[in-house]
């Protein structure tokens, strides 16, 4: 991989990314909504920092122009920027409207500047969703992210199905807890899950090292956390017995408060 460009790449999960594809010689396009992060990670590994709001389509088609410009094309796009909310039912339409745009949006405006010049072009293209094992399975005490970390996994699976054919390779990163700001800070810890998720945690250069490996095969879904794939299939198999389950872990939590 040549030519790389990571959203969310200040910091956590998207920094590992852009340092472990410059380390194999990738030169990487550092984006992130914050200037200051983005321009410390591209300063680390010699790579070229550009602010963007992931969730704004002005933005991620500036984006997308000035990488193919800077790279002479990209080979490797990772969608990772994501935020993470706790709330119920009562969270507010402008939250959840950030969390869409953020979560889901920012992956089709993505591919809307990128399928034109990816699709039919001779040589396989790669696009890595970030998503989460939130997008497989749920997350106690977040309503918004449960919810769009299932429709950027749908958009994911939607785009492989629609676009295998036409060299494209869509990746779904699905990730229990990562020791990043999202897990340690504030909207975690409200959202009841972060001191479960933080028992298995790991690190971003450890899910980084993973995904190294895995943009050379062609899974879809790529799970750090490997017992991920065990409760997506009882999900599929029982979902009653995986909620009563889930109902219960939630009871476990409000005893606890
Ligand atoms: N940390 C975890 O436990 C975990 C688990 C599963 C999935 N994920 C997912 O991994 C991805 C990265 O998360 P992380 O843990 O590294 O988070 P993080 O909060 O540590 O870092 C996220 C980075 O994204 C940037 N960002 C936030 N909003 C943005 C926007 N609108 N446009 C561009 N950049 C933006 C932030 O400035 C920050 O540098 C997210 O999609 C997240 O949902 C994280």
């Amino acid at each position: 991989m040549k030519r790389v460009v990571v959203t969310g790449a200040g910091g956590g999960i998207g920094a590992a990314l852009a340092r472990r594809f410059a380390a194999d010689g990738a030169k990487v396009v550092v984006s992130d909504i914050n200037p200051d992060a983005a321009g410390k990670t591209a300063a680390e590994i010699n790579g070229i920092a550009v602010a963007a709001d992931a969730a704004s389509e002005e933005d991620v088609r500036n984006l997308v122009e000035r990488a193919h410009a800077e790279l002479g094309g990209i080979d490797l796009f990772c969608s990772n920027a994501g935020v993470l909310s706790a709330g119920d039912e009562n969270t507010p339409d402008q939250q959840w409207e950030r969390d869409f745009g953020v979560n889901v949006m920012s992956h089709v405006y993505v591919t809307r500047a990128l399928l034109p010049k990816w699709l039919d072009s001779g040589e396989p293209k790669r696009l890595l969703i970030t998503v989460s094992a939130a997008g497989l399975l749920t997350l106690l005490g977040s309503a918004t992210y449960s919810v769009t970390k299932h429709a950027a996994l749908a958009y994911a699976e939607w785009l492989r199905a629609t676009y295998a054919h036409r060299g494209l390779i869509v990746q779904a990163l699905c990730p229990q807890g990562v020791r990043t700001d999202m897990l340690t800070g504030g909207n975690a810890r409200g959202s009841g899950s972060a001191a479960l998720l933080s028992e298995g945690a790991l690190e971003p250069s450890e899910v980084a090292e993973l995904v190294a490996a895995s943009v050379r095969e062609n899974q879809f879904l790529i799970l750090p956390h490997p017992e991920v794939a065990e409760y997506y299939r009882l999900r599929a198999a029982d979902p009653d017995r995986w909620l009563g389950g889930m109902n219960k872990m939630q009871r476990g939590f409000e005893a606890r408060k």
